[in-house]
């Protein structure tokens, strides 16, 4: 049961997360304190805890509301007085409009493009990463407070390994070295979220939301029709090499500075 619907709760656990931060009413809200309906919900209440509030939301969707949920493009469900939300923005290097989430067809025309990842990554300058992070977070933000975002989830960084200079994605990654791209993900995404260069200063309260893409062993080009190449991933020996970056940003974050010092960039 748990298992089964741990997408779900994750997709929860994290809207409410994000919906804690929210400063501005423009945009998509849950909990809007101007809508009287949602007063009485417990999942509205910010004092009780966040699975507590995960539970009773979960609790009181449908079966068909909580699939109508696990696509990017996700509907309002307004009995509940949840607005759509888009889960798709892009901002490897920048925050763009390339994804659905973000337009720039009203005040904000453009946001600040830096150069792309492989060539950032090449300064090996962790401190680096997490400041053009913290550009991207703060005009993410931005553009969501100028009623000009539909979401505020990005899909970056990308920290699959380039292990094939054939992969027609492979610019968009730190590049071939796992512990690189661990270290890349961990500052790009405590800049991006509003966390400090050290990390654990968050207190739930996201600036805008990263997300580590993509799957583990995901380095196939084979995108509208056309396939780059053929290349059977088998992950057998190299779960470290493949998983290290993962690791690294979902599950070791606290042990960050002492990797640091034994493995020097
Ligand atoms: C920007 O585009 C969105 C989506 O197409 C539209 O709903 C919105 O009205 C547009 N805003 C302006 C100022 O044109």
């Amino acid at each position: 049961m748990i298992l089964q619907n741990l997408p779900f709760i994750f997709f929860v656990f994290f809207t409410l997360l994000f919906l804690a931060g929210v400063g501005s009413t423009q945009p998509p809200f849950s909990c809007d304190s101007s809508d009287p309906s949602s007063k009485g919900y417990p999942f509205c209440q910010t004092t009780l805890p966040i699975s507590q509030r995960v539970r009773d939301l979960v609790s009181r969707l449908t079966l068909d509301e909580k699939i109508s949920q696990l696509v990017n493009s996700a509907p309002p469900i307004p009995r509940l007085g949840i607005p759509a939300y888009q889960w798709w923005s892009e901002a490897l290097h920048g925050v763009t409009n390339v994804g659905p989430g973000i337009l720039f067809n009203g005040t904000i025309r453009a946001a600040t493009s830096f150069p792309q990842v492989i060539l950032i990554a090449a300064s090996f300058d962790s401190y680096q990463w997490y400041r053009i992070g913290q550009v991207i977070g703060r005009e993410a933000r931005a553009v969501y407070n100028a009623g000009q975002a539909n979401g505020m989830t990005f899909w970056a960084p990308n920290i699959n390994i380039f292990r094939d200079p054939r992969w027609g994605r492979g610019q968009e990654t730190p590049g071939e070295d796992p512990l690189v791209a661990g270290k890349y993900a961990v500052s790009y995404v405590r800049g991006v979220q509003g966390d400090t260069f050290q990390g654990g200063k968050l207190r739930g309260h996201l600036q805008a939301s990263a997300c580590c893409k993509h799957f583990t062993a995901y380095d196939l080009d084979n995108w509208k029709g056309i396939n780059r190449f053929v290349f059977d991933a088998r992950v057998s020996v190299s779960y470290e090499f493949e998983l290290l970056p993962l690791l690294l940003s979902y599950l070791i974050l606290c042990f960050w500075n002492l990797l640091v010092l034994h493995f020097p960039p």
